[in-house]
């Protein structure tokens, strides 16, 4: 019972953030079907993908639900269990719908809330990367909800924020001040702005900015999105956010970034509110050593010391298991 409990979450999470259909446990599927001449379990499977209130309302794209209930019926005809009508409605029903670009996916929080996000279904889309949410910003976002006293009633600034997985996770969980998406990528930034408002919550409007500074507290974390570009960003600009804690996740991927991503930590690094630096992490998936490296010697010669934050494991999220990502907490040397 339990494992049928633990294989059909496995499939609800793992359809809900639509991961490609070869990272189902199908074999796991096909032997508890074999095993049993009840449809109880293929029912519940699909109560919790293509039935689920979460893909009713922000589904992802058709051709991924035509792709997944077709390799269900396989499974289903393959073993000698009852027919399941609801399994050819659901399929037929899909069958009529347009087609449409538009991929909604999913990601179910510990708290039973929710993040969904309108994602690209390609890796680089419009010129960008940061247009699909990538494993380092899973793992932030699982370690953040894991350590949420470095967040709650502070001011958060992320730096390539992407299409806001890592922040709305945050957000949802841990209660910050304030938390500062950011990214230079014109459709990332408007697509972010998207997905803030799929996920109830508005932004903070420049009046409701000053009204905050001038009578804190307000209640509520106030959200905002920055046009911040590494290249061009000043110090002023850094410390105007006044950030207590800087994240960012999946920024070391390419070695042209690297110099203008460490001039900024550098900046922030200096900055100093009440005599302290703000904490920075930064999560990275380690593809390439070399580029991983070159970042870590530029670290080096900004005078910026790091520590590996021991791994967590992989629980929360629909991972590739086999990726290699880490941490690193950067301080200054003379801190
Ligand atoms: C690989 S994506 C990671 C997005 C998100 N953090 C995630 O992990 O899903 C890298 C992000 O860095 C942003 N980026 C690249 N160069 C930048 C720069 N010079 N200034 C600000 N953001 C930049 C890109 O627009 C993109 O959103």
């Amino acid at each position: 019972m339990e494992q049928e409990r633990e294989l059909c979450s496995s499939f609800e999470r793992t359809f809900l953030a639509a991961k490609p259909l070869s990272s189902f446990r199908w074999a796991d599927l096909k032997q508890n079907l074999e095993n049993s001449s009840d449809t109880r379990l293929l029912l519940d499977i699909l109560k919790m993908t293509v039935l689920h209130p979460l893909c009713r309302e922000h589904p992802p794209s058709v051709k991924y639900r035509r792709l997944f209930l077709s390799e269900l019926i396989k499974k289903h005809e393959s073993t000698a269990s009852e027919p399941l009508d609801e399994l050819y409605e659901t399929f037929a029903a899909v069958l009529r719908m347009e087609d449409s670009t538009l991929c909604h996916k999913s990601y179910l929080l510990p708290s039973g809330n929710s993040v969904t996000l309108l994602e690209s279904m390609a890796m680089i889309s419009q010129g960008t990367t940061g247009l699909i949410t990538w494993e380092a910003a899973l793992y932030l976002a699982e370690w953040a909800i894991g350590n949420s006293h470095l967040f709650t009633d502070r001011t958060v600034l992320e730096l390539g924020s992407g299409i806001g997985l890592t922040g709305l996770a945050i957000c949802k969980t841990s209660k910050p001040k304030k938390y500062i998406f950011s990214d230079c990528h014109p459709h990332v930034l408007q697509q972010l702005r998207k997905n803030i408002q799929l996920n109830g919550f508005l932004l903070e409007t420049e009046e409701q900015a000053t009204r905050r500074a001038e009578h804190p507290p307000m209640a509520g974390t106030a959200l905002a999105v920055l046009d911040l570009d590494w290249d061009s960003v000043s110090a002023e600009q850094l410390k105007e956010t006044a950030a207590d804690i800087v994240i960012a996740a999946d920024v070391v991927y390419d070695p042209q970034i690297i110099l203008s991503l460490v001039c900024v930590l550098q900046r922030i690094s200096n900055v100093r509110r009440n005599g302290r630096a703000a904490e920075v992490f930064v999560a990275s998936t380690v593809r390439n050593p070399e580029t991983y490296h070159q970042f870590q010697t530029e670290l080096n010669k900004a005078g910026i010391a790091w520590e590996v934050i021991p791994g967590h494991t992989k629980t929360l999220f629909p991972y590739d298991l086999d990726s290699s990502i880490e941490i690193l907490n950067l301080f200054t040397k003379h801190d």
